[in-house]
């Protein structure tokens, strides 16, 4: 403990515990607020305020920093690999060989899916969309794994991890399969985790499936930018979900719901298409900035802002160069990439996103590089699901290890004061 806060109200003083981060961050221990003052604080989207203490994700959004478990995102990104990536957030350290290899074969002997779940996907229709499928899938996937987690045996949460790094990847496979009518087919325990969700996603049933390199670590270093995030939307519904000790996977699937939204996970599909209007609409970036200026239009510059990042999203400057080299590796010319940096260089000139520190995030780039991939617009929100699970999965197993008492905010009731029952025959 760091040392004392005060809080003075009608005379009396109050002292709380300040705490301090390994990264000096200090926060007021408020645990006892209301016990000592009878009051609460009051912080709607909880901008002010600390949910937990975690040892997984360090951001610091005035410096534009990212870390996974101390390792910067930029190292991470360029010379290790998801699966590495996974194992180190999940389990806090990067894997030497003979880890690495026995999560990835441990993983691999649960990559089978009960063909029941098929009848669950069948009866989607086809214009579903994939976000919604996938959560249901996820959280059905209990029905078949009925055995829930014992967070106090190391052994039966490692296996509850393994199975859903291991049938995850097939899900985001069959959703996007059944959207496009494929039949849904199986892994093949000869690939990479990266490259064996390719496979699954993209194979032809009449073509050999050929493996392509700038394809397969494109998509490897998107899953490694998503990884993480600290107390974000979707972990924070993970969190809160599985603080009630429901299940790993039903939390999951309540985080996949969260980060559908647009102002979340969303945003990467949203971004095309508000790329796809600018480009239909001429190139009129002026017209669509003006409309994000709006206070009137509830258009947002979707891609642009973020909670913590006051700064450039450090994974949003890499996405970019990314996004550079893969169209120009697969000689792909996108002018939706043009019309992108463009509307970048006018925002960030402005004085509207200037004063409010909006940069580009996560999401401003990466649906470029999804498209370039041949991943329908749909399902970029889905590949942001597929790599921010080794996230949600670490900070959900924290949560329970830590014993953290179930999530229940309060609130200032602001309704009616107690008034008298009127019979229905005197309204
Ligand atoms: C992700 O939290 C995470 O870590 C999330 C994430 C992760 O990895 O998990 O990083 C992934 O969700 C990235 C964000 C993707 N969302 C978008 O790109 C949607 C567009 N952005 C915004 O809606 C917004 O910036 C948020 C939701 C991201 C952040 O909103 P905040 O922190 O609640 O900020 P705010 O809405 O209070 O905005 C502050 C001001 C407001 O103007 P004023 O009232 O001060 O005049 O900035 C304006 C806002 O109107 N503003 C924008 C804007 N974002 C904020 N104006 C126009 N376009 C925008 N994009």
């Amino acid at each position: 403990m760091k040392d004392k806060a005060t809080l003075e109200y009608q005379g009396k003083k109050f002292e709380f515990p300040v705490v301090e981060g390994t990264e000096k961050e200090l926060a007021i221990d408020i645990k006892k607020l209301r016990s000592t003052t009878g009051m609460i604080t009051l912080d709607p989207g909880y901008k002010n305020t600390g949910s937990c203490e975690s040892a997984i994700t360090y951001l610091d959004g005035e410096k534009g920093i990212l870390r996974y478990r101390g390792y910067n995102i930029e190292e991470l990104a360029e010379k290790a690999d998801f699966l590495e990536v996974a194992y180190l957030l999940i389990f806090g350290e990067l894997p030497n060989k003979e880890q690495l290899h026995k999560f990835h074969e441990d993983i691999k002997h649960e990559s089978h899916v009960d063909e029941e779940m098929k009848k669950i996907l069948d009866a989607f229709p086809k214009s579903a969309h994939p976000m919604g499928v996938l959560s249901s899938l996820t959280s059905a996937l209990i029905a078949f794994n009925p055995s829930s987690v014992n967070i106090t045996s190391e052994k039966d949460m490692y296996h509850a991890i393994i199975r859903i790094m291991a049938k995850f990847p097939v899900l985001v496979a069959w959703t996007m399969r059944k959207q496009k009518g494929l039949p849904l087919d199986y892994g093949d325990d000869n690939l990479g985790y990266v490259e064996n969700l390719h496979k699954m996603m993209f194979k032809r049933p009449n073509k050999e499936y050929v493996k392509n390199k700038i394809v397969i670590d494109a998509l490897d270093q998107l899953l490694i930018l998503h990884a993480d995030h600290e107390q974000n939307c979707s972990t924070s519904t993970v969190r809160i979900t599985g603080s009630s000790h429901a299940g790993l996977f039903v939390s999951l699937s309540a985080g996949i719901s969260a980060l559908w939204g647009p102002l979340h996970g969303g945003a990467n599909q949203a971004v095309l298409e508000m790329l796809e209007a600018i480009a239909a609409d001429g190139g009129d970036t002026q017209k669509y900035m003006n409309k994000a200026k709006d206070k009137n239009d509830p258009f947002r510059l979707m891609g642009f802002g973020h909670r913590v990042y006051k700064n450039f999203d450090p994974r949003a400057k890499i996405i970019k160069r990314a996004a550079d080299e893969v169209l120009g590796d697969l000689g792909i010319e996108d002018p939706i990439l043009s019309i992108a940096k463009g509307l970048e260089k006018v925002a960030l000139e402005d004085p509207y996103f200037v004063d409010r520190k909006l940069y580009p995030n996560v999401d401003f780039y990466s649906g470029i590089i999804y498209r370039a991939l041949g991943i329908p617009t749909e399902m970029f929100t889905v590949m942001f699901a597929m790599g921010r699970l080794p996230g949600w999965i670490a900070q959900w197993r924290e949560m329970r290890l830590r014993g953290e008492p179930i999530g229940r905010p309060r609130q200032v009731y602001i309704g009616e004061n107690q008034r008298p029952f009127v019979p229905l025959n005197k309204r």
